[in-house]
């Protein structure tokens, strides 16, 4: 039995979960600094890291008593060391790291990405290789083919944008505000998703990245279409906006899902928690008789469950990272 306390702060949630053997969740506390950022309309870096420091202590209090635990109980403490804002990462990993010494158990680095892929694990921990899991957050935009656990390659990504970048970056253009996912999402089932027809970047079979995605001219788009429309509505851009980005996003990651003849496809990331997005990719997986996980929205989003998830498995893999490990914002996803 592994009992691992995990912290999250590469962005803009101060989390801290405690799992047991890598499923079990005791405790998910995650504190939002959305309410912070929005007047600027984005996440300030320097802002965020101060905002870390003062919610990290009430969260890992909040955590230990929501699941009943004291230091004894933890066998090990984990920190997303990577990518994120370096300030925001460093608050997370000294925590952690001083932890580990004072209850004198090993630390584990963790990679940001492989814990939103391990979310899927979390809630199907049997899920069967090979799967695909199409990553999709503020920063990345991921096909990913996971061959065995820990054993990843990457399919296609992004040239561009991420795909949530595209939603607060359009969300923002027409004043929706920050983040612009979650607006979006809303928005959309008010409109009319065949209203207007945007470009599906990428999407013509034979192209030479067939895994590969653009948002740029996407949004480029929405902007020229507002200029030269000013009569159109919020909910009818946002739903033919999320229909286009949606459409992209499962039409690639079913196509590699047949390519590499995948038993199943995963979604995972911010974007993940769209609703359309969602339904279309169980509909498209359902057709093609493969399992489809799609976690919960509280996994979704940034959480430290699924930093938890993915530390119990690299340490009874790799081992404890060392304590003179640092953290890297631009750290890759680990592949073979
Ligand atoms: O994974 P995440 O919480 O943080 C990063 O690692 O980046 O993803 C944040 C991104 C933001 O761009 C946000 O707008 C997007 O996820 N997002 C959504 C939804 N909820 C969050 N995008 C579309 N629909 C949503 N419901
Ligand atoms: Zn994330």
């Amino acid at each position: 039995m592994t009992v691992v306390l995990a912290i999250e702060t590469s962005c803009d949630e101060t989390a801290v979960a405690i799992v047991r053997n890598g499923t079990e969740v005791l405790a998910n506390v995650v504190s939002s600094q959305i309410d912070i950022h929005a007047e600027f309309g984005g996440v300030v870096p320097e802002v965020a890291s101060r905002a870390h420091l003062e919610m990290l202590e009430p969260v890992l209090t909040k955590a230990l008593d929501d699941a009943g635990m004291t230091g004894t109980d933890i066998d090990a403490v984990a920190a997303t060391h990577g990518p994120g804002l370096i300030g925001a990462l460093l608050v997370g990993v000294s925590e952690a790291k001083a932890l580990a010494l004072a209850w004198d158990v090993p630390y584990v680095g963790v990679n940001h990405m492989e814990g939103h892929l391990f979310a899927t694990f979390l809630e199907q921990p049997d899920l069967e290789p090979p799967l695909v899991v199409l990553l999709v957050s503020g920063g990345h935009t991921l096909i990913v083919h996971l061959e065995a656990l820990g054993r990843y390659r990457i399919l296609g990504s992004t040239i561009d944008d991420a795909a949530g970048e595209a939603f607060d970056k359009v969300a923002r253009y027409l004043d929706l505000g920050y983040p612009g996912g979650p607006v979006i999402d809303r928005l959309a089932t008010e409109g009319d998703p065949t209203a207007i027809k945007f470009p599906r970047g990428l999407l013509t079979k034979g192209n030479v990245g067939d895994f590969d995605f653009s948002f740029s001219g996407l949004k480029t788009a929405v902007i020229n279409y507002v200029r030269k429309h000013p009569e159109a509505t919020d909910a009818d851009l946002a739903a033919s906006f999320q229909e286009a980005v949606v459409d992209v996003l499962v039409t690639k990651a079913m196509r590699a899902a047949d390519h590499v003849a995948a038993k199943g496809v995963c979604l995972g990331g911010g974007v993940a928690a769209n609703s359309r997005l969602r339904e279309r990719f169980a509909e498209e997986a359902a057709e093609r008789g493969i399992d489809c996980l799609v976690p919960a929205r509280a996994f979704c989003t940034d959480n430290a469950a699924m930093i938890a998830a993915a530390a119990t498995w690299r340490l009874a893999n790799d081992g404890p990272t060392g304590l003179d490990d640092g953290a890297t914002p631009n750290l890759a996803l680990p592949t073979v």
